[in-house]
């Protein structure tokens, strides 16, 4: 795809990091930065870009979309689109691109953060400690050496994550409906079908977008079948777990603990409050991303995958 935008006038309406402003800038583009703008505010300024940037925050909506009237690319710092209404983009010939790839390390090291920390209840027992409490029999971990780890979605991040984890001793097993059981051997994790992965687990982590297919991937149906007391990981987005499902295999015991930094309403409401407070959860705000490292990257390949379509170069996360 190579053909040149006229891009003059670019907002950056979420905070990302400034290298994002000063490449544009040094191309040419005028960026203004305006975060936190209410949606009243963004569809007053939207007409006035033909470029927006956003990270999550920003609900990049049909309305929004409709009210830019002069918008070209829409650019997302970051991986998932899901706060770009993408039909209501293409519809009105507005390209959207994201930067696959750039905090792909540091997601899979808050994966692996998360389940290291349910195996020996630190977060928990700093606590405990904080509250003044001297408490070792409450916190007895267990070893992940030799634990099988269930990762679903063998994209960028699962395979990362089963390669950091597999230097702890883990067994890795996977399922991808488009990753062949041959590549998955590569990654050192055996392909399975879901229902025969279930059953293996100790620990689950999910690693796909949020479409229909994955919604509630792990819910009702799915916990009965996995080991009691098995340990699961969402740092992907909320609701591929089923959050009131689970609520009650928490309660159940059918459910050891959670990790979880995605939820289905951030900030957390209901039933994501009542899980981000559970005393069996270890719960972040949205942080897989947040890295000095990952944002530097995010922010300047969008910039320059901006700047190349300026300059009609092939473009690149479309
Ligand atoms: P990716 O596209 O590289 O991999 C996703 C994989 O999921 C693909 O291989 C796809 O085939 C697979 N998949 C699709 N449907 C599936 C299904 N029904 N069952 C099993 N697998 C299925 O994406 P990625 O870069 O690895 O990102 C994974 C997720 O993590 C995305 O939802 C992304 O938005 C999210 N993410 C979260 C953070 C964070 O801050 N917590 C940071 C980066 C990415
Ligand atoms: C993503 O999809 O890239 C993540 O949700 C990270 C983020 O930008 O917070």
């Amino acid at each position: 795809m190579a053909f040149s935008l006229n891009l003059k006038r670019v907002l950056i309406s979420d905070s990302v990091d400034s290298c994002c402003k000063t490449i544009l800038e040094a191309n040419g583009i005028a960026v203004d930065l305006k975060t936190k703008l209410t949606k009243e505010e963004l569809l007053a300024e939207i007409p006035n870009y033909d470029g927006l940037i956003v990270r999550s925050a920003t609900k990049v909506t049909a309305e929004v979309i409709k009210a830019g009237k002069n918008l070209k690319i829409i650019g997302r710092a970051g991986t998932g689109v899901d706060n770009i209404d993408i039909p209501a983009a293409s519809l009105q010939g507005i390209i959207v691109m994201n930067t696959p790839g750039g905090n792909t390390i540091s997601a899979a090291e808050q994966t692996c953060v998360l389940i290291s920390t349910l195996a020996r209840h630190t977060a928990q027992a700093d606590a405990s400690m904080k509250a003044g409490k001297w408490d070792r029999k409450k916190y007895m971990g267990s070893e992940l050496l030799g634990k099988t780890l269930a990762i679903v979605g063998l994209g960028r991040i699962g395979r990362e994550v089963a390669y950091r984890m597999q230097s702890y001793g883990v067994t890795t097993i996977g399922y991808d409906p488009i990753v062949p059981a041959e590549e998955s051997a590569k990654y050192n994790i055996e392909w399975m079908e879901l229902d025969q992965l279930w059953p293996k687990a100790d620990y689950i982590t999910v690693h796909t977008p949020l479409i229909p297919q994955t919604r509630g991937l792990l819910g009702d149906k799915t916990f009965p079948l996995c080991k009691k007391g098995v340990y699961v990981v969402n740092c992907a987005r909320g609701g591929i777990i089923d959050e009131a499902s689970l609520l009650r295999n928490l309660e159940s015991g059918q459910c050891g603990g959670a990790g979880l930094d995605v939820f289905e309403t951030e900030p957390p409401t209901g039933v994501s409050t009542q899980l981000a407070q559970h005393p069996k959860v270890i719960a972040c705000p949205h942080l897989g991303a947040s890295t000095v490292e990952a944002q530097t990257r995010v922010a300047k390949e969008i910039a320059e995958q901006f700047v190349d379509a300026v300059q009609g170069k092939s473009l690149f996360g479309v």
